[in-house]
């Protein structure tokens, strides 16, 4: 019974993760949290924009979005435009389920982690070489193009041994975004949703056109209707490529499971960047793990 998916190739690591946690009985939402959080915590990911090492903002400030959300209770937590702590989804987890709120923005997030007893660290210190070096060349207006378009978000769901769905986002949002920029990521609705009546969704890609349409929830909504995960994705990039047209073409990423474990996706993306010395993929590549597969694998919708 038990699966997992995260968007993108990078995302096998968190699969991984995630599935060892699974195997060893962890909860849908540990295992969510936990497979994110050491993501987060490893400056490698940055170059996703996932956590530390992330790309800056417009100031040259890492401002960090995440959220996590279960499908029994729907239960939800969200921290946005975070500064000064690598882990934003655990600070999200605490959101949930150690405050009365459900998203925490900036200053406030901040100050609600640190009584947490989250530790905080500088800028300088949660940027990488990298990330300063493209913020020289993008404050100096000499070569940022190709970065200014990127939209990374890992989105990692779970199905548990006891038939619970959680799933969580995470991202550090488009490479010099405006200073206070929120994504679709920390969203419930439009970055993740879970029901689970249904399953749960995430979403990767442009959050500034995405949040309008709500596609995680849409996708859930679909799911209950008793369409597949891949139908329900396909549909909802249709509709939404169809209503703002293709000049210029939308980027977004949609993965699904349902409450069988069976996990789908629809996508815009032509070319997703490779992972571990792997050449790129000609399409949106996600990884997967279910129970009766041996190892988490990349899969590829074109
Ligand atoms: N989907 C992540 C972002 O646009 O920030």
């Amino acid at each position: 019974m038990a699966a997992c998916a995260a968007t993108w190739a990078f995302g096998i690591d968190a699969v991984k993760i995630c599935k060892n946690l699974l195997q060893t009985g962890d909860s849908c939402l540990d295992a969510v949290e936990k497979s994110i959080r050491i993501l987060e915590d490893d400056p490698a990911y940055g170059r996703y924009l996932v956590g530390k090492g992330g790309m800056p903002n417009a100031a040259g400030t890492l401002q960090l979005d995440a959220a996590l959300m279960e499908g029994r209770s729907l239960q939800y937590g969200g921290v946005a435009a975070l500064e000064g702590i690598s882990t934003p989804i655990s600070v999200a987890r605490r959101v949930m389920q150690g405050s009365p709120h459900s998203l925490l923005v900036g200053q406030g997030a901040l100050e609600f982690a640190k009584k947490c007893g989250f530790t905080t660290q500088s800028n300088d210190h949660l940027l990488t070489a990298q990330g300063r070096e493209e913020y020289e060349k993008f404050s100096h207006r000499l070569h940022y193009e190709s970065l200014f378009d990127k939209h990374d978000t890992l989105g990692v769901i779970a199905l548990d041994r006891h038939g619970q769905i959680a799933v969580g986002v995470s991202s550090s949002g488009a490479p010099f975004k405006a200073v206070g920029r929120v994504g679709d990521s920390p969203l419930p609705g439009a970055g993740l949703y879970a029901d689970d009546k249904a399953g749960a969704a995430c979403a990767t890609g442009d959050g500034d056109k995405m949040m309008r349409f709500c596609p995680s929830f849409h996708v859930v909504q679909l799911m209950k209707q008793g369409l597949s995960p891949s139908e329900c994705c396909s549909s909802v990039v249709a509709e939404m490529v169809e209503r703002l047209g293709e000049d210029p073409p939308l980027e977004i990423g949609l993965i699904a499971m349902n409450m069988q474990g069976e996990i789908g996706a629809g996508s815009t993306v032509k070319i997703s960047g490779g992972h571990n010395g792997s050449s790129s993929y000609n399409g949106f590549a996600y990884a997967v793990w279910q129970h009766d597969c041996e190892d988490p694998k990349i899969l590829v919708h074109s």
